[in-house]
């Protein structure tokens, strides 16, 4: 059968449509998305894309951790049905790609294989969903709607999740008219998840391929440090007699880059978020907040990164006379995705005339999450100057239409899988 292809045009201008919500505009053109999870801004994504859900006539169903489903019968029923998805909160100076991407794709899928004559009707369903709070940049752990959904979290304590203001997670869903009652974790697992995103990183566009075919997500490490010390005046405190949360946040910063640095290999250290009280020019500071991001693609490198983050701290506690509380938020090990799954994306991507590379993901996505309940595989396609998490972020629609080509075609053969 000759591969059925997407209407790219279509799939271009929703995700346009669904970036004018929540947009940030930068000097130079740029134009990003600000929709954090379970802000009204998130609102007004989930109801549009729920319209678009509805207006095909998909069965929509939105469970208790606000995750939401749509779905089309195959010709049979009673078979499991494929699943495509993604998310559609962004990060606060986030682009209209990340997550977007993957669900768009995912209805623009449903909407290709609808059109099809009903002999050609995959046997098998397909349902598209978006997953809730996917960054973690609000209320952590990331992938905390799919890590529910699985059942690797409660939804209990997922909804008693608070964010950085001490704002309930559940309160939040409710707010926005999102607590459905589907129940957690889903009561049956799908035939297979497939999900397409953009790379967020350099490799596809350094390599000049199109599809990434990805292997597997790496390991993720998130502890948000409270360092307590002795708040002083600026001018009459001697060096000597300070115990100073600012400089140690400093040098956990400084310690933990070389700590990457020094291990190599496919390690990242970040520190994203550090927020100094009182936080005034001259104040010795009383507390520090901040979070470390350690990602490794090796359970060990990153243990070993956790081992040397943790001896930091000991040791600049003790020699700056501070204390340093420390509160996991997030730790998954690295994950490989389903090997036949994933020769299928390639072989598909190869077969639709796209260049290939077979690459890990540095970023964390559902996919990790929904690979411990079926085989699972994601489709990449290139960040331009490899930026995410940005308002630069930007994919050609050429690229787009190319990873949705790719995702229709994978979910038709797994569809019609036995
Ligand atoms: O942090 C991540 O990798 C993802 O964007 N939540
Ligand atoms: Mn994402
Ligand atoms: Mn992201």
């Amino acid at each position: 059968m000759n591969e059925v292809r997407v209407n790219g045009k279509r799939l271009w201008e929703r995700i346009e449509e669904l970036g004018r919500i929540g947009a940030v505009l930068g000097p130079n053109g740029e134009r990003g998305c600000a929709r954090l999870a379970l802000t009204d801004e998130d609102r007004q994504g989930r109801d549009l894309v729920v319209s678009w859900m509805t207006d095909l006539g998909l069965d929509v169903s939105i469970d208790g951790i606000g995750n939401v489903v749509a779905a089309m019968t195959g010709r049979d029923p009673s078979a499991a049905p494929v699943m495509v998805g993604s998310h559609i909160d962004t990060v606060r100076t986030g682009g209209r790609f990340d997550g977007n991407l993957g669900v768009l794709g995912g209805l623009e899928v449903i909407e290709t294989l609808l059109a099809l004559p009903a002999d050609l009707r995959p046997r098998r369903g397909v349902s598209v969903a978006f997953f809730t709070d996917e960054e973690g940049a609000r209320f952590a752990p990331d992938m905390l709607g799919s890590l529910v959904y699985v059942g690797a979290m409660s939804v209990e304590d997922a909804l008693d999740v608070l964010d950085a203001d001490g704002v309930r997670l559940g309160d939040e869903l409710n707010a926005i008219g999102y607590a459905g009652s589907m129940p957690c974790p889903a009561a049956d697992a799908p035939h297979a998840y497939v999900e397409l995103h953009v790379e967020q990183g350099p490799v596809l566009e350094d390599s000049g391929v199109t599809i990434g075919v990805v292997t597997g997500v790496q390991g993720i490490s998130w502890t948000e440090l409270t360092i307590t010390g002795q708040s002083a005046h600026a001018g009459t405190t001697p060096m000597r007699l300070r115990h100073d949360p600012g400089y140690v946040a400093a040098a956990i910063n400084v310690g933990v880059r070389e700590l990457a640095s020094e291990i190599g290999g496919s390690q990242v250290a970040t520190v994203g978020r550090c927020e100094f009280r009182p936080n005034l020019v001259n104040v010795v500071p009383s507390t520090v907040t901040m979070t470390v991001d350690l990602r490794n693609t090796d359970e060990d490198q990153l243990r070993r990164a956790e081992a040397g983050f943790a001896a930091l701290c000991n040791d600049l506690a003790a020699s700056e006379g501070v204390t340093i509380e420390r509160r996991t938020l997030a730790r998954f090990e690295p994950v490989s995705f389903d090997d036949q799954t994933v020769d299928l994306v390639e072989s598909t991507a190869q077969r639709l005339g796209f260049s290939t590379l077979r690459m890990p993901s540095g970023a964390g996505h559902d996919a990790q999450m929904l690979a411990r309940i079926c085989p699972t595989a994601m489709v990449f396609v290139p960040s331009v100057n490899g930026l995410s998490h940005n308002i630069a972020e930007y994919t050609s629609p050429g690229d787009v239409t190319a990873g949705a080509d790719v995702l229709l075609n994978v979910v038709l053969a797994l569809a019609n899988q036995p």
